[in-house]
């Protein structure tokens, strides 16, 4: 029997009822709420309010679990790789042999990108933001795949395994490309043989004539990075996501708008601003006290990067598992990164300092994953960017969920206006 909230307001009472999710998650459903009461739910930015519905992943962020399709993080961590996981998240199982190959087949015949579309990059000053760059690329593709990229769920769902695949694979490229157009540096094309991240890294630092050979260990923590960041529910660019493919924009467009969402340095554009911090402590020679100091000021701008999430309250588990990650990557590179130790130091002083516990503040994922990424050779600038590679596998299940569901509406939330009351027009002669 579905039990039943009660509202009271004033004399009246109004039963709304309560929705219970496989793990035990308990929601108000409130949608009859405006109809029935004349009241709209108030939640400024969507923190406690369930969007939608969804069987993707599953975070418990006061017992610092994630799982895709039931999987447990750490199982997918250590016993998965990036492309396996994307093939989970998007479409709901762990494949079998013969989807694995096809799915990987599909990503290599989608991985080059349009000669034409190059005009688009160059069209950009070299010392743009990659961000700006990735999202504009992206936005492009409807304009080279208009058969996939209807604007109509109907026909978009038909095409929608090949507009998987070139996201993902294209998404890659593009990234590649932007790093080598920055640096002045010619193309390098995809090599159908190569596995998913070894064919970045080709297409990142091979010279024309000088094939770069990825070392297992790096390849191996690239595909880490990118599938810790394959998908988490409801985050500020997955929402978006969904919002703009609630209009029946299509895939490619939606994706789009969830890139430049990332690019915010309290979302993914945090790993950015930690290795900044991190290498400012350096270069001054400080503890870390002074970032720390700030930090408890309350204000915005001087948070401590890469610590506090808003929905875990216990630990972030990929921050745990990447963090562990880095001594061994760093170990087997045989790379001695400072920052690395600034890093733990400032850990374990936040971890210390009552401004942090009272307020359940831990290392997010983005604290460590910029080491990983400067070890393996990327270039700081270049960090959100592969989030946004790891990221899309989450933003095209996302899409799909909205695309899919025949009794899904657009999205379109309230608010409580605070302006002014009702006035009149005050012509130009009348202004003070
Ligand atoms: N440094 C200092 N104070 C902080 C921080 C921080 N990093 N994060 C939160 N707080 C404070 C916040 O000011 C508030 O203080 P008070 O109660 O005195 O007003 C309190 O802690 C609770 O904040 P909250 O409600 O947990 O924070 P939020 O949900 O508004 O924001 C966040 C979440 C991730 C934007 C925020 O923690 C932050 O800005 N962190 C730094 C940026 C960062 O690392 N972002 C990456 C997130 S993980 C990757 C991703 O998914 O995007």
């Amino acid at each position: 029997m579905t039990k039943t909230a009660l509202l009271k307001i004033e004399d009246k009472e109004y039963p709304l009822p309560i929705m219970v999710g496989t793990e035990g998650e308990k929601a108000v459903d409130t949608r009859t709420l405006r109809a029935t009461s004349g009241h709209v739910a108030y939640d400024q930015g969507y923190g406690n309010t369930g969007s939608c519905a969804s069987q993707i992943t599953y975070l418990d962020g006061d017992n610092g679990i994630l799982r895709h399709r039931g999987y447990p993080i750490d199982q997918l961590a250590h016993h998965s790789d990036y492309v396996e996981t994307a093939y989970l998240v998007i479409y709901g199982e762990l494949p079998n042999a013969t989807q694995r190959k096809e799915f990987g087949l599909l990503l290599r015949k989608n991985a080059a990108v349009e000669t034409q579309m190059q005009k688009i990059l160059e069209g950009f000053p070299t010392n743009a933001s990659p961000m700006a760059m990735l999202s504009a690329m992206v936005s492009a593709l409807p304009a080279y795949y208009p058969q996939l990229a209807t604007n109509n769920f109907e026909k978009d769902l038909k095409g929608f395994d090949q507009a998987a695949a070139i996201a993902i694979s294209k998404i890659r490229t593009i990234v590649a490309m932007i790093y080598r157009y920055q640096h002045g540096l010619p193309y390098i094309f995809p090599k159908q043989e190569l596995p998913f991240c070894e064919n970045f890294l080709h297409m990142m630092f091979s010279e024309p004539y000088q094939d770069y050979m990825a070392v297992p260990e790096v390849a191996k923590a690239l595909n880490l990075v990118l599938l810790l960041h394959a998908d988490h529910e409801q985050n500020c660019s997955t929402s978006t996501v969904r919002m703009v493919g609630s209009s029946a924009s299509n895939l490619f467009t939606s994706i789009s708008a969830g890139i430049c969402a990332l690019a915010g340095p309290l979302h993914g554009g945090a790993n950015v601003a930690v290795m900044h911090m991190l290498q400012s402590i350096h270069d001054e020679g400080d503890d870390g006290s002074r970032f720390i100091a700030a930090a408890k000021s309350g204000s915005k701008s001087n948070r401590l990067m890469g610590f506090g999430h808003a929905v875990y309250r216990n630990f972030d588990p990929r921050a745990r598992i990447i963090g562990d990650a880095c001594d061994t990557v760093l170990k087997r590179l045989g790379i001695d990164d400072p920052l690395l130790r600034i890093a733990k130091h400032l850990e374990e002083a936040a971890l210390r300092d009552d401004y942090f516990v009272s307020r359940k503040l831990y290392p997010n994922v983005d604290f460590y994953s910029g080491i990983i990424m400067r070890a393996i050779g990327i270039p700081m600038n270049m960090f959100t960017t592969l989030f946004a590679i790891g990221r899309t596998p989450g933003y095209i299940a996302n899409w799909r969920e909205v695309a899919a569901d025949p009794k899904g509406r657009i999205y379109r939330p309230r608010q409580v206006y605070f302006g002014p009351p009702k006035r009149d027009y005050v012509p130009m002669a009348r202004r003070g």
